[in-house]
């Protein structure tokens, strides 16, 4: 995946509220390649996430992923985008409570309706990767944080 960040800018509020949270903003990673992004509290880091993983759209600029332009998608197609080309690890986790761990970590194939034993064999080969075989049918809400983090990584 290559992605290339184009003169990005987002503000939120209005008129004497308003914060520039990103101003002006280009970047491009390559495949393979690793980012970092560090800054203090309020830098703007989360915003420029969220443009980067068209979560939000930017007021201004472009945000192009293999070679495909994310701002001129409408949202069903960014979700379906989301869905098989991107995994996303939260500070918190998000993990549904409803779900156990095995569940939580196919959801996003079943919303892909994808066919039964491709979720089985993605799951037997996670587990293994992330030795977690032990916690498939445990409640999320009884886990301890690394292993909230590595069902969050195996989801992903
Ligand atoms: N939804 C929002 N509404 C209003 N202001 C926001 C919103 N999200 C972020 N901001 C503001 O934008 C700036 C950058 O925030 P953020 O990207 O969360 O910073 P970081 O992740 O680097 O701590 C901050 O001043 C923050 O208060
Ligand atoms: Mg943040």
């Amino acid at each position: 995946m290559q992605i290339i960040v184009k003169n990005i800018a987002k503000d939120y509020g209005k008129r004497l509220n308003a914060v520039h949270a990103i101003k002006d903003i280009s970047l491009e990673v390559n495949k393979g390649e690793f980012l970092g992004i560090m800054g203090p509290s309020g830098a703007g880091k989360s915003t420029l996430l969220n443009m980067i993983s068209t979560n939000e759209r930017p007021d201004h600029g472009q945000v192009i992923i293999d070679d495909i332009d994310m701002t001129q998608l409408h949202d069903r197609e960014l979700a379906k985008y989301r869905r098989n080309k991107m995994g996303f690890i939260y500070q918190s986790f998000e993990l549904l409570d409803s779900l156990n761990v095995k569940e939580n970590i196919i959801l996003p194939l079943a919303l892909n309706h994808a066919n039964k034993k491709f979720i089985e064999s993605r799951v037997k080969h996670l587990n293994y990767l992330l030795n977690i075989e032990k916690l498939s049918n445990r409640n999320v809400d009884d886990l301890s944080l690394g292993q909230r983090q590595l069902v969050s990584a195996a989801r992903a």
